[in-house]
């Protein structure tokens, strides 16, 4: 009875969805068939907003043609335009003047938040709290729509490697199976279970594909890597965010072995929109159809323009090709007009499913505005997100958690009293220096006496605007003399250290990633006078640092942390939260590593450190360690944990069957923490090599003190496939190894057969 209950629900849902889209697709259709070419390229068209912009603006792309082409019904799109009244005034232009009234479809980058800024999204990923990473997306689409906002540029999902890479703050990190359910979630977030609610928004994955793979982690740069890779490590995010209905897709600046991202059909047609089956629409990156010329791949922007509807780009962003040349390209037969509206009937689809055409102001409630843009219940969430993103790389001696009374504090760092710095890159709408600064933070705690001073000043290069630029400074030491004076006289000194928030980002690659400025040399005349110190570091990416790990007591990673920073800093600091975070991206220990990453393939020379006594030929650096400083999936508590017990329920697994993979987790500290606990897999020989490890499940689990906890996991012959050498995504018979531990250098393995 059950049984026929559920599938009867079951039917009358999935058919109620089945007509509601089939009604979808009608309305779709009917439009379409009332469209004129010119007003269907329209569509496709996407500017930006007039009195904004987030890269070169295009040549004869002036605020009065814009204006008119809005007017007429040629414009699909528009980005950057943010707040309910601006989203009106452009809405009604094109609702009102335009012959078929066809409404903008509003994109903006909520990358962390619009105005209550979340953690950057590598430092949300560090929380490995998938619940987390949901509530921060439903929260910022919840406040970014209540601005007229109905489309965000957001997940960046680039698996990235390389730690000179600015973008990597937007990312999850370098593992395609945490970053494929970071993925997950941030879409289900933006997305809501309904799509045409006021409070959610359309998600775009991005950047598709490899942008992570720029070589030398230079942005922009050409990525050239094989299917291996493309498949096994670059794509699985993207299938995950398409698998959970992500309505569109952005493709990327760079070339991909050859071949510009933009007008890739392989990428776009063959894999996205055949074999995923994706319904939504594609949008090209920022002028990425006109800088195909600049690659060398279009001869001019005719050519630019035919080349990226032919490869599978929907939508033009802020090239203004598409309304200038694609007309031309039908009447010279270089493109189908059944290209256009494959195109248009995809963007026209997104439009309908966020009830925009029903109600083009829908996003418009100046009420609900005032209302929940920097609400409280938003702001609450930014905290409860921050606490779980931050890392605890050391703790020696329990330094940490500070004593709540009698200690006397010295707060010390460029970082330190910074309100502007923690709400990281991608922070467009808020208003500046709006982060509680770990000064504040700490400040809430009155019972110690508590003294700051900079030690190293900021420097910044362009005070206002998007395109901030703001440096630690390089030339003035004047403000050493003070930070060792008081150092001297505290008993803990708490340095804030890092990159600014705008060291990292778009545009932000690095070639050097230790302290940057005079930081380092202060932290080290610090240390001399007193070795009590905790290291909190505010960065946008992995950072070199090998000395503070060789030299001070406490370092916690912090990242940028977004509005409630300081109070998320200063309650790990004190113990108030236990740190739960775990590092989604290895540490280096010296620059010439990277990219270092724990999923590397084993080579044909492994060998071992030190096991290889007097050798040189195997595979190493002759002055570096192999492995990284913090390994993928690091990170201490204030607590400690025991594994034991590791069982595996059968030694051999088919098709058909699961294996349960279990272990015993034990809290053997004195206080109540959580812990993620992780399984990888080995497939020790294959058709094409494999990875020494695979992170292929976790749990987060809270326990009290002395408590012990049986954790299991169910592998699956599906969990075991991969892109093989067939070209195929399969499991491959044989053995595999598996390790469930604290972070991905777990040694302790056990073994099946997948028969
Ligand atoms: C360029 C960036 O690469 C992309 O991620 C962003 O969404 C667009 N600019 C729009 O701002």
């Amino acid at each position: 009875m059950k049984f026929k209950l559920l599938f009867l629900s079951f039917f009358v849902l999935s058919s109620s969805t089945f007509f509601a889209q089939q009604t979808i697709d009608k309305k779709v259709n009917d439009l379409l068939s009332k469209m004129t070419l010119k007003e269907k390229i329209g569509q496709m068209n996407q500017y930006n907003g007039f009195w904004n912009f987030t890269g070169p603006v295009p040549k004869g792309g002036d605020s009065k043609v814009k204006y008119d082409h809005l007017a007429n019904g040629w414009v699909g799109s528009m980005l950057n335009i943010t707040g309910v009244r601006e989203v009106r005034e452009v809405q009604k232009i094109a609702v009102e003047n335009s012959r078929l009234g066809i409404p903008l479809i509003i994109g903006f980058d909520l990358i962390h938040g619009y105005k209550t800024v979340f953690p950057i999204p590598l430092a949300e990923a560090a929380s490995w709290d998938l619940e987390a990473i949901r509530l921060s997306a439903a929260m910022a689409a919840k406040e970014a729509s209540a601005a007229g906002i109905n489309w965000t540029f957001a997940p960046m999902v680039d698996i990235t490697r390389d730690a000179r890479w600015g973008r990597v703050m937007e990312g999850a990190g370098e593992d395609p199976y945490l970053g494929s359910l970071v993925a997950r979630a941030r879409v289900e977030g933006f997305q809501g279970k309904d799509l045409g609610s006021p409070f959610t928004i359309a998600a775009t994955a991005k950047h598709f594909a490899a942008y992570g793979f720029v070589e030398a982690g230079k942005e922009y740069n050409t990525v050239d890597i094989g299917l291996n890779t493309l498949h096994n490590i670059v794509l699985p995010p993207f299938k995950a965010a398409a698998d959970a209905g992500i309505k569109t897709f952005m493709n990327s600046f760079n070339d991909l072995n050859g071949i510009p991202a933009t007008a890739d059909a392989y990428l776009q047609r063959d894999i996205l929109k055949k074999e995923w089956n994706f319904d939504g629409f594609v949008v090209s990156d920022w002028g990425s159809i006109r800088e195909m010329i600049a690659h060398g791949y279009a001869e001019n922007q005719k050519h630019a323009g035919e080349l990226a509807l032919l490869g599978g780009s929907d939508m033009d962003m802020e090239s203004s090709i598409y309304i200038y040349e694609l007309e031309k390209l039908i009447q010279e037969n270089k493109v189908s007009e059944a290209h256009i509206d494959d195109a248009v009937k995809r963007i026209l689809k997104v439009k309908f499913e966020l009830g925009l055409i029903d109600d083009p102001y829908l996003y418009c409630n100046e009420e609900i505005e005032a209302k929940i843009v920097g609400s409280k219940e938003i702001v609450d969430a930014t905290l409860e997100v921050a606490k779980k993103s931050i890392v605890l790389l050391k703790n020696e001696n329990e330094i940490l958690p500070l004593r709540k009374k009698g200690v006397k504090i010295g707060l010390i760092g460029p970082l330190a009293a910074d309100k502007s710095s923690p709400l990281g890159n991608w922070r467009i709408r808020a208003d500046n220096n709006t982060a509680i600064s770990v000064l504040e933070g700490l400040k809430n705690y009155k019972g110690n006496d508590l003294s700051y001073t900079q030690g190293v000043k900021l420097i910044n290069k362009i005070p206002e605007g998007f395109h901030e630029e703001v440096q630690i400074n390089t030339t003035d030491k004047t403000g050493f003399d003070e930070a060792i004076a008081l150092a001297k006289k505290v008993e803990v000194v708490v340095m804030v250290l890092g990159e600014h928030g705008f060291q990292s980002g778009e545009g932000r690659s690095r070639s050097k990633i230790d302290l940057p400025g005079f930081q380092q040399e202060l932290l080290e005349k610090v240390a001399a006078v007193n070795p009590n110190i905790v290291l909190v570091l505010m960065n946008g990416r992995p950072l070199v640092i090998s000395w503070a790990a060789e030299h001070i007591p406490a370092i916690v990673e912090a990242w940028q942390l977004g509005t409630q920073s300081g109070n998320a800093i200063a309650q790990v600091l004190y113990g108030d939260y236990n740190p739960s975070g775990k590092l989604p991206m290895s540490f280096p220990r010296s620059l010439g590593q990277v990219p270092v990453y724990y999923n590397h393939k084993s080579t044909g020379r492994p060998g071992t450190e030190g096991e290889e006594p007097g050798s040189v030929f195997w595979s190493h650096y002759t002055d570096e360690e192999n492995s990284p400083l913090y390994p993928f999936g690091f990170g201490l508590s204030y607590t400690t944990f025991e594994y034991s017990a590791f069982n595996l329920s059968a030694t051999e697994m088919t098709k058909n069957t699961s294996i349960e993979a279990s272990i015993v987790v034990k809290n053997t500290g004195k206080v109540k923490g959580k812990e993620v606990v992780q399984l990888y897999i080995q497939d020790p020989y294959a058709s094409a090599t494999r990875p020494v490890k695979e992170l292929k499940g976790f749990k987060v689990i809270e326990l009290e003190a002395g408590e012990s906890q049986k954790v299991t996991f169910n592998l699956k012959e599906k969990d075991l496939a991969f892109y093989n050498a067939k070209q195929k995504w399969e499991a491959e018979p044989g053995t595999f190894h598996v390790f469930i531990g604290t972070d991905s250098k777990v040694k302790q393995k056990l073994t099946f057969e997948l028969k």
